[in-house]
């Protein structure tokens, strides 16, 4: 196949994913929650942002590497936490981590991802990062990170900004069901999609596993999703007391207003991550682009950034550290890149972020993303 002609863009492997996936697991990657303003803004906020070339500075191999925790990054983008990824195409945790891995950039293991940390860390090498939804239970907790710090996940991610499951309309119209069942419906939907369901019937029914041990334990034993019945609603004591149990580096995120970025890092977090979920979970939510500068200017040059929402190429990496982030992750993105093209598809996705960015950097006569902040149109 010929990469290259097939998928010169990320949008090509977004519309080549959609036309492989049944329609509810489209509606679970691509949804928003409401009527999907926040989506959409994320998109708007980065279309905005022009960044002005430089001339006359023979930029021709520009660095886009980015030190992170002591490990050097040789790009400055990595692969956020996905729930239920193996939902989306069997194994993309472990394709995703594996591809991660080989490039030297960071891959985030969901709580509720369909493959465990043990199943997924010798795939990620030096490059595991672990997403935490808060358990309410300490003993569960410990035994979680316990777990991932075993399997080989050094840098621990606290998700913050699900207080509740959100609202996802697009899901309800789609009828996905939580925990799945296989309705009618998404039988038909999985038939018209025969790579797909070829491929989920020989992997199983994508499931919790990292959760699936503590199911049948007292707070896991009501109705009702495991992934949600199993966690609260973090403040700023459960961060106090993850700070203290947990030894490597710990990342906030879903973080929007400067006062919590504050606060979050004077209550022991290494870095924040700056996110509206990809607009997943309130509507009316900023742009994450939007309050990235201010809170960069918070909390100075010394803590690492972290940002996502929205990437679609390299430009828009560009236009995010251009405005304070160390570093961008992608969601959709890495899925897109799995469902388009199985297990090959995110060396092909972080090799077209390379190119990008090597000719987007050029442009912009920047030798290194530390120049980037002095090119964002005045
Ligand atoms: C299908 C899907 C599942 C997600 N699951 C999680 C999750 O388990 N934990 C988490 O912290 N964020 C989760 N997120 C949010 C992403 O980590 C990330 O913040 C967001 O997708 C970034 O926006 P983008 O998709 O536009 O790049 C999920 C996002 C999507 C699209």
């Amino acid at each position: 196949m010929n990469l290259e002609a097939q998928f010169p863009a990320i949008d090509d492997l977004r519309r080549h994913a959609r036309g492989r996936v049944p329609h509810f697991v489209w509606a679970y990657l691509d949804s928003g929650t409401g009527a999907e303003t926040a989506v959409a803004r994320n998109r708007a906020a980065l279309d905005a942002v022009t960044l002005t070339p430089r001339v006359l500075r023979a930029v021709t191999e520009p660095d886009t590497g980015v030190t992170l925790f002591g490990h050097r990054h040789p790009l400055p983008f990595g692969f956020a936490p996905i729930g239920m990824a193996g939902l989306v195409w069997p194994g993309a945790e472990t394709a995703l981590a594996g591809a991660a891995a080989a490039a030297g950039i960071p891959f985030a293991l969901s709580t509720v991802a369909a493959a465990t940390p043990e199943a997924v860390g010798p795939a990620a090498g030096a490059m595991g990062w672990f997403q935490l939804y808060p358990p309410g239970d300490a003993a569960l907790r410990d035994d979680l990170l316990a777990r991932a710090r075993r399997a080989g996940f050094h840098t621990l991610v606290l998700t913050v900004d699900v207080p509740l499951p959100s609202r996802r309309e697009r899901l309800l119209r789609a009828g996905l069901t939580n925990p799945m069942r296989i309705t009618p419906r998404a039988a038909l939907d999985a038939a018209r999609r025969p790579a797909w369901a070829w491929a989920t019937l020989r992997a199983g029914i994508p499931k919790l596993r990292t959760l699936e041990p503590y199911a049948g334990t007292q707070r896991g034993s009501a109705t009702g999703h495991v992934g949600y019945r199993l966690r609260v609603a973090p403040d700023m004591a459960y961060l106090a007391a993850l700070r203290a149990a947990w030894e490597g580096p710990l990342v906030v995120k879903g973080v929007l207003h400067p006062d919590d970025a504050r606060a979050a890092r004077d209550a022991g977090a290494d870095a924040i991550w700056v996110s509206n979920h990809g607009g997943r979970q309130f509507d009316g939510a900023p742009a994450s682009l939007t309050v990235l500068p201010s809170i960069r200017a918070a909390l100075g040059p010394g803590v690492p950034v972290l940002w996502d929402g929205g990437v679609e190429s390299a430009l828009d990496i560009l236009r995010a550290v251009a405005l304070g982030a160390d570093m961008a992750m992608l969601g959709r993105a890495g899925l897109w890149a799995v469902a388009a093209l199985g297990p090959a598809g995110p060396a092909w996705l972080i090799e077209l972020l390379r190119r990008g960015l090597t000719a987007d950097m050029a442009q912009l006569g920047a030798a290194r993303l530390t120049a980037l902040s002095d090119r964002r149109t005045a």
